[in-house]
């Protein structure tokens, strides 16, 4: 039940098997008596990496959905469901919107949200975070991009990433994973991951991996599915964008890739989450019946 084996200690038995480093994003329970252990290990380490700040990164032209970050869900702006979620994440210091668009600033200003301006140029959700952090000027150890579209981001997820890879020094970026349904295998938009015994990652693919000598989904396997959100040591941020494209991200067309094969470690938890991405109109139907079903408000 601990959320990796390595919030006590970072050179954690790799005997240890994989559900050690599970994190039951809404087992509240579990995740309070981690986040104790985490906050023990944390103090006992000196500083490391212990400041840390959420970034919400929202541009309002998206060739697919237009604004996007405004857009209602059960009569909330949802870049204001994504914000409330992050604050209740106990592991920031701080949680800032980064956008382009003044509409957005406005909004996130008239709910208390922290604004930092950001050019329009920035080409993703990183180099945006990146502009935001200077901008701020405050030294921080961590960065966590919450991106903007997945509203129901559980708080737990958050700390999870932020602890492990305050755990595992020699990562420089964390990430979560969870469950893959079988009738999403073979989307290439679904991508999947594959981590060693230590919940390193080993491989990010839109197909199907492991993949099983039959050709069918294994029904057998626990295959992970790997959700948005990330978090990086600012150090790395820094070095990330100037690494040069590498075969495989290109491949793939899946950035975090260039991070592996540049030789880096990127620490892997798995959560309890079930996926509402906010990718299109449709989709903000299909989280409001989600949403009404689970009596969320
Ligand atoms: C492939 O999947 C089947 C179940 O569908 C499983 O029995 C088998 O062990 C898996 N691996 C290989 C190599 O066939
Ligand atoms: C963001 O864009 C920059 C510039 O194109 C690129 O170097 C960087 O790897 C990108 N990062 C992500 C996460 O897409």
């Amino acid at each position: 039940m601990s959320i990796c084996s390595s919030s006590s200690s970072s050179s954690s038995s790799s005997s240890s098997s994989t559900k050690s480093w599970i994190l039951h994003g809404l087992a509240v329970g579990a995740a309070i008596a981690v986040a104790l252990g985490a906050r023990a290990y944390v103090a006992g380490s000196s500083k490391l990496r212990s400041r840390v700040i959420g970034i919400i990164p929202a541009r309002f032209a998206s060739t697919r959905f237009q604004g996007k970050p405004l857009v209602q869900i059960l009569g909330k702006p949802m870049i204001q469901r994504t914000w409330e979620r992050a604050k209740l994440a106990e592991t920031l210091d701080q949680v800032v919107v980064a956008t382009d668009d003044e509409k957005i600033a406005e909004c996130c200003r008239s709910f208390g949200a922290e604004v930092i301006m950001t050019a329009e140029s920035c080409r993703n959700g990183t180099e945006r975070c990146t502009e935001a952090l200077e901008k701020l000027g405050k030294k921080y150890d961590i960065v966590v991009n919450i991106q903007g579209d997945e509203p129901l981001i559980e708080p737990e997820i958050i700390d999870g990433i932020v602890k492990a890879l305050q755990a595992a020094p020699d990562a420089v970026f964390s990430t979560a994973v969870t469950s893959l349904k079988p009738e999403d295998a073979f989307d290439p938009n679904r991508v999947k991951c594959v981590v060693d015994n230590r919940g390193y990652a080993i491989y990010f693919s839109r197909g199907l991996i492991p993949y099983n000598k039959s050709g069918k989904v294994n029904p057998q396997f626990p295959y992970l599915l790997h959700l948005g959100i990330q978090s990086y040591d600012t150090k790395f941020l820094k070095i990330y964008p100037e690494l040069t494209p590498t075969p495989l991200q290109l491949e793939e067309d899946l950035e975090q890739l260039k991070v592996l094969e540049n030789g880096y470690k990127m620490k892997v938890i798995k959560v309890d989450h079930e996926a509402h991405g906010v990718d299109t109109p449709e989709d903000v139907e299909k989280i409001e019946r989600f949403m009404r079903k689970r009596n969320l408000a």
